[in-house]
């Protein structure tokens, strides 16, 4: 048995998997954001601590049999996160996320200080990342950063609350900026853009690599029989490759949760940062990604509902079962900002284009195809536009709708797999890391791919339609650039 632990935004979720890959329990526990200041988003790392606790107190309860044969543990987590340890290693500040974007102005005094960051690094400094984190907590907040020791991601932390030893995986420090990812290793010229050290790190390790093994009063406490052994684990995009089989060259996918991903695995280190793209290390040997995000893809359909007071689904209802013409209005869905391409924290979104006769279902569809749009835009690096890239499996809670998928496949001109029922998330790929870790199989053997359930391909027609309306999609950017930067000056 193994454990497989997602330490999400929203929520800590953990499943149990049998030797047969079979997910035996899983439980989650919510969790809340605060943003104490525009644009903050902060945890408290004691309430994942705690929300963990609780759902492996729970399991003790009421599933004791299959925690005593549990042998692996895996770990996947929420990215870029800044975790500070002081000098005894307790916490100084609650943890900044990767969606805070008030380290806007250290990216650039991190590219300043360290100009190979995008070549050394394999990416543009975004507020999201931790580097630039770290840059505003020693300008903002001086007596917290002396104190400063050693900084962790969140599930590195987490691992440390388990086993009390420090480790971090490749695929998640690659969202740090201090690493020197071509060579899977920390760079000191990125840390010392930041005024620290090689001290202030934890030591690398592959994600299916073997760390260290829980502590004995918690194997005690949850009445494991066997000493339990904690895999590298994975920031929770590499951990969903894993448990998607997305381990080959080439091999894609698209996450349409709160946050649009596209992903591509690659043989080797491909920097891509002319278009924003993410170069990061996967939680494999030998193996890198390149990855695309766009920060509201479901989350827009969410926001839709709120305004219009419907469900997503009755929109859904809503919207022509096949589409043969593209909504009148464009939706730019920048509701907090964008990642890829533009790396942007203040753009903010819009609906252009809408007249008299537009109704909600067609501003509806307009959400989806927006969404579409980002994830193009996104995409554009990654070798889509010279079908280089033609296929992709498809996941998240956006998946679930057919007839947004249809859209994505044909504004991408891809041929989109969704996939049979399963839980096919950054838990599922932590607990297949732990099996690796405890030397339960091959890689190839492991990471298999999952069942498709149905195949979407792109509509010649409606994609020459799409290409049309995606190149006004592009150019409406500069204007609402524009529009935010004087409403930013306005309300400042
Ligand atoms: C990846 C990213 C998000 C977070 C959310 O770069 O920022 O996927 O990891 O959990």
């Amino acid at each position: 048995m193994y454990i497989g632990i997602d330490a999400g935004t929203s929520g800590i979720k953990l499943l149990l998997l049998d030797h047969d890959q079979r997910v035996i329990a899983s439980r989650t526990e919510k969790l809340e954001a605060q943003s104490p200041h525009r644009g903050w988003s902060e945890q408290d790392p004691e309430a994942w601590w705690q929300a963990l606790c609780r759902i492996l107190d729970d399991l003790k309860r009421e599933r004791p049999e299959d925690l005593k044969k549990v042998r692996g543990l895996g770990l996947s987590g929420q990215q870029h996160g800044a975790v500070l340890l002081d000098a005894s290693n307790q916490v100084l500040r609650p943890c900044i996320l990767w969606n805070d974007t008030r380290a806007q102005a250290e990216c650039e005094i991190f590219e300043e200080r360290f100009p190979e960051a995008r070549l050394v690094t394999g990416n543009r400094a975004a507020a999201g990342f931790t580097a630039p984190k770290l840059i505003w907590v020693r300008n903002h907040e001086p007596d917290v950063f002396r104190q400063v020791r050693k900084v962790l991601l969140p599930k590195a932390w987490l691992r440390f609350k388990l086993c009390g030893e420090m480790f971090e995986d490749l695929s998640d420090a690659s969202g740090t900026l201090w690493l020197d990812v071509r060579h899977r290793k920390w760079s000191p010229e990125a840390l010392a853009a930041c005024g620290l050290s090689l001290d202030a790190m934890p030591r690398l390790v592959e994600g299916s690599d073997p760390t260290c093994c829980l502590k004995t009063s918690l194997v005690t406490r949850w009445g494991m029989r066997d000493a339990v052994m904690l895999a590298g684990g994975a920031g929770d995009n590499a951990a969903a490759a894993i448990g998607l089989g997305a381990i080959q060259n080439g091999d894609s996918f698209i996450s349409l949760g709160t946050s649009g991903v596209i992903w591509r695995t690659t043989r080797d280190f491909r920097p891509e940062t002319s278009r924003g793209l993410h170069a990061f290390c996967h939680a494999i040997p030998d193996r890198w990604h390149q990855m695309g995000v766009t920060l509201s893809a479901a989350s827009s359909l969410r926001w839709w509902a709120e305004v219009t007071g419907l469900s997503e689904a009755q929109l859904l209802d809503e919207v022509p079962r096949r589409i043969t013409r593209p909504a009148r209005p464009i939706f730019l869905p920048y509701l907090s900002g964008e990642r890829t391409p533009h790396s942007d924290d203040l753009i903010r979104g819009s609906f252009l284009g809408v007249d008299r006769a537009v109704k909600r279902a067609e501003m509806t569809q307009s959400v989806l195809e927006g969404v579409a749009f980002s994830l193009r835009d996104a995409a554009c690096g990654l070798g889509i536009e010279k079908g280089e890239v033609t296929r992709a499996m498809v996941v998240g809670g956006g998946s679930k709708s057919h007839i947004w998928v249809s859209i994505i496949a044909s504004v991408m001109n891809m041929t989109l797999s969704c996939l049979k029922d399963g839980d096919y998330g950054g838990a599922f790929g932590a607990a297949r890391l732990a099996r690796l870790a405890v030397g339960d199989g091959g890689i190839t053997d492991i990471c298999t791919k999952p069942d498709v359930a149905h195949q979407y391909v792109s509509d010649p027609a409606l994609r020459q339609l799409y290409d049309e309306k995606f190149a006004l999609y592009q150019q409406s950017y500069p204007l609402l650039r524009k529009w935010a930067e004087m409403e930013h000056h306005l309300t400042k």
